[in-house]
């Protein structure tokens, strides 16, 4: 089976226990960077009213639900929220969860909506998943409107080491694969997290890569000691 399938099947895998898994894994504190990342972004947009937001890697569909109550808090009328992911696991508990919101199995390479249609487009915790991430860029400022915005968040590479560096790598390549493995009866699927980060770019590449897209950075900022990226990006050209 090629890369991609391979990662999308281990979705379908954890879909029914990933909720439970991420709760734990996290402590809850991907919330706050969640809030932060819809918060920064509506400010940033700038509009009383968003036409279409998408939420590329939905997964079970918990950034819909923080792009939905961000936008009521702030006053922001948002007329549409659209999950994307080619996982049918993943979408089929979201769809439970979330039985207003619209979701569509696709890929971050092929959206399948119309060009320069969406305002906002997000993807959490998924672009590592993305093979072909250059790719997926060039479809994302293809669907955006003029001066729409791609938001990011992300496990990126910490190149530089130091105690909390090894705190963290320590978590993640030694407890999260055994509790994850225990919780989803998957230990592979929680190996491929840390493993996934590793291989994964750092910050730095992230933002070149977006620059050469034609994005422009608005926000390059991490969470916690560097666990968690937000990159805020503009289409400009
Ligand atoms: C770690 S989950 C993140 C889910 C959700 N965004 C969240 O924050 O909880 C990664 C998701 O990426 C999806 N994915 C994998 N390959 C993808 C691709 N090529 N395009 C879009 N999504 C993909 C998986 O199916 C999975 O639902």
């Amino acid at each position: 089976m090629e890369k991609q399938q391979k990662i999308i099947s281990m979705f379908d895998n954890i879909a029914k226990t990933y909720d439970i898994a991420n709760r734990v894994l996290s402590f809850g504190v991907d919330k706050s960077w969640r809030k932060k990342g819809c918060e920064l972004a509506y400010h940033y947009n700038g509009k009383e009213s968003v036409d279409l937001v998408v939420d590329v890697a939905c997964g079970t569909g918990d950034m819909m639900s923080f792009w939905s109550n961000t936008a009521k808090r702030k006053g922001i009328q948002l007329l549409s929220i659209l999950g994307i992911d080619p996982s049918v696991g993943m979408v089929e508990v979201g769809k439970k969860k979330f039985p207003d919101f619209e979701f569509k199995i696709a890929t971050a390479t092929d959206l399948g909506i119309e060009d320069s249609s969406a305002d906002i487009i997000s993807i959490s915790y998924g672009i590592r998943n993305v093979v072909e991430r250059e790719e997926a860029f060039r479809e994302f400022h293809r669907k955006l409107k003029d001066g729409g915005l791609v938001v990011i968040l992300e496990f990126t590479k910490n190149p530089n080491g130091g105690v909390f560096t090894g705190l963290r790598d320590f978590y993640m390549t030694k407890l999260l694969p055994v509790i994850g493995g225990a919780i989803s009866r998957n230990r592979e699927a929680y190996s491929y997290l840390p493993n996934s980060i590793g291989d994964f770019i750092t910050s730095e590449e992230m933002v070149s890569e977006l620059e050469k897209t034609g994005f422009e950075i608005l926000e390059n900022r991490s969470f916690s000691m560097g666990i968690s990226s937000l990159f805020i990006a503009r289409k400009v050209n």
